[in-house]
């Protein structure tokens, strides 16, 4: 798939007044993104696992406008209920980035609806299943205009423009496990969408656990575009992407005969590399808090003392994900419940697992 193809072909039916409904899952990188160029193009391939209990449900309401609009977007927002302006600017830019996509977005006035299932002041960003969701309400439409389209087709393409709103909502679309970014050792990546991961998949990963421990719910310290563009210029960053190829050609047979242990090198490896590089750009960047710190030491013990292949892995934030094996489930959370609260705000922290991806409501 080039560019061009996601370009629309004619439509064969019109659409008056209607509305469409997602829910998107959030996504965990194993793998990180953090480096883009161009038009929200990744510098190194990442891999995600979709989540499941994490996600945003979104209902986009249309009414044909009586004549297209020579600029602008005729659109309001509402989270949970309550009208959002704060979420305007995001939506613009992003309408301005699929426009030549989706054509239609100047015919119509449109609702926007939202909610996600985590609180919004978590320190989770919404991001990625929000601009999951939206594109694929967008596809829905554009899939009723022209119903011939194929599933492999909407979806792909609901990826990439959920990559033009927020690089990693593009891995947001499908599960369990998502590639993003073009690998000659991946059959069928691509930089302009996430697709399914091609390969053998060990049991283990099936119905992998991720607890989200709630260090810091406050506002980003860094937004995400600001931490991507210090990648440019970055002294470590040709280093850090050409390790990131390599580390997919890694996790293949990780992935395939569920070596743990070298499953959580590489993926407590990439989380520290994250946070390695926010700490030497310019300016730089200390996103862990003391208590992420305490939590990881206490994990490494844990680990150590039972044997219990347990790692963690985090976000460009001081949350981190604990991720285990769901046979052993009931030791974890009893030691989350016993040994981490203490560090979470307000004791908060959400149970998630490995999800399949989006779904249409
Ligand atoms: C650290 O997808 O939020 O979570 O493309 O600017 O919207 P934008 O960035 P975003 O970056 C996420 C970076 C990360 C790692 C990852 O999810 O791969």
């Amino acid at each position: 798939m080039n560019i061009n193809d996601f370009l629309p072909k004619a439509y064969t039916h019109t659409l008056i007044d209607d509305s469409v409904s997602y829910e998107a899952p959030s996504n965990i990188a194993l793998i990180k993104y953090w480096g883009k160029h161009g038009e929200q193009l990744p510098k190194n391939p990442s891999i995600s696992f979709t989540l499941s209990n994490c996600k945003t449900t979104t209902t986009l309401s249309f009414e044909a406008l009586e004549e297209e609009l020579d600029e602008g977007y005729d659109f309001e927002v509402f989270l949970d209920g309550e009208p959002e302006p704060g979420f305007e600017p995001k939506i613009e830019q992003f309408f301005n980035r699929i426009n030549k996509y989706i054509p239609f977005l100047r015919q119509y006035r449109f609702k926007i609806e939202t909610s996600n299932s985590f609180p919004h002041s978590s320190g989770i960003a919404s991001s990625a299943s929000g601009m999951s969701a939206l594109s694929l309400c967008l596809m829905q439409m554009e899939n009723l205009m022209q119903p011939n389209m194929s599933i492999e087709h909407f979806n792909e393409k609901a990826s990439f423009l959920a990559r033009l709103g927020s690089g990693s909502a593009c891995r947001s679309v499908n599960g369990p496990l998502v590639v993003w970014g073009s690998h000659e050792s991946i059959e069928g990546s691509s930089d302009l969408y996430g697709i399914n991961y091609p390969y053998k998949i060990n049991e283990v990963f099936n119905d992998y656990k991720d607890t989200i421990l709630l260090v810091d719910k406050g506002e980003k310290q860094v937004s995400s575009t600001v931490g991507h563009n210090l990648m440019n210029n970055h002294p470590y960053a040709v280093g850090r992407f050409e390790q990131a190829f390599e580390q997919i050609l890694n996790i293949i047979p990780i992935l395939e005969n569920g070596n743990l242990d070298a499953f959580i090198h590489l993926v407590e490896r990439e989380a520290l590399t994250l946070h390695a590089m926010m700490m030497t750009s310019s300016p730089y960047f200390i996103l862990m808090k003391p208590n992420t710190l305490q939590i990881i030491e206490k994990i490494w013990n844990f680990r150590r003392e039972t044997e219990i292949p347990v790692c963690f892995t985090l976000d460009a934030g001081a949350n981190v994900h604990v991720l285990y094996p769901e046979s052993h489930e009931q030791r974890v959370l009893d030691f989350i419940k016993n040994e981490l609260v203490a560090y979470c705000q307000n004791g908060h922290y959400i149970c998630d697992s490995v999800g399949s991806g989006a779904r249409k409501l």
